[in-house]
């Protein structure tokens, strides 16, 4: 895709104008609405409704290894992976009692900001494409600074604690979409965003 490519000329880019940085007044890339289970892949459909028996935060194990067993494709998901020209794009899938999935969209170079997920626990599957996660840790003076990146590709699946700092990339040349689904257990209200130019955290709300 054309870098001078814009959201009218393509029907799976939205309109949005997220933005993305440390600054507390700005806010996370549009989310759009849940969709019904109904709509969904049947694995992926039942993943979600055992979710939903959970009456207590997931634990995180739990949900790593529901989410290993998932087979659902890009394709299945296709029409709820809409992907925005400026930023990331988060999709609410659904919420449950104790969380919320979404499907989040990056077309190459789109990155999050370098954050923490602050009182969830969070696991990622990445349906399509290659991501490169970048692992941070911070100073006793809040200053973050990188201690690994690796790059991961389909079917992979992750999962960091809710004070875990890390940022995710699509560094995929030109034209090569990724779409990663994301389930926070418990519900993310908020959370920590970092820079690597100064110290100290932003919370930013994360309310969809
Ligand atoms: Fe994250």
């Amino acid at each position: 895709m054309s870098t001078a490519q814009t959201a009218s000329d393509d029907p799976d880019l939205c309109e949005c104008t997220p933005e993305v940085s440390v600054h507390a007044s700005e806010s996370l890339p549009t989310v759009n609405a849940a969709v019904s289970l109904d709509q969904l892949p049947a694995d992926l459909r039942a993943f979600l409704e055992t979710m939903d028996q959970f009456d207590q935060p997931i634990p995180i194990k739990d949900l790593q290894i529901a989410m290993q067993k998932l087979t659902f494709s890009v394709d299945d998901v296709r029409e709820f992976a809409e992907f925005c020209s400026t930023s990331y794009q988060r999709n609410l899938i659904h919420t449950g009692p104790q969380y919320q999935a979404l499907l989040i969209c990056w077309k190459s170079g789109q990155r999050s900001t370098i954050h923490d997920h602050r009182g969830s626990a969070c696991g990622v599957r990445i349906v399509d494409g290659s991501l490169m996660e970048t692992v941070y840790e911070m100073t006793p003076d809040g200053h973050v600074y990188p201690t690994m990146s690796h790059e991961a590709s389909k079917g992979y699946v992750c999962a960091s604690l809710d004070m875990d700092i890390h940022q995710i990339s699509n560094l995929q040349p030109e034209g090569n979409d990724l779409v990663t689904l994301h389930v926070y257990s418990p519900p993310m209200r908020e959370f920590g965003a970092y820079s690597n130019l100064h110290s100290g955290t932003e919370v930013i709300d994360a309310t969809p």
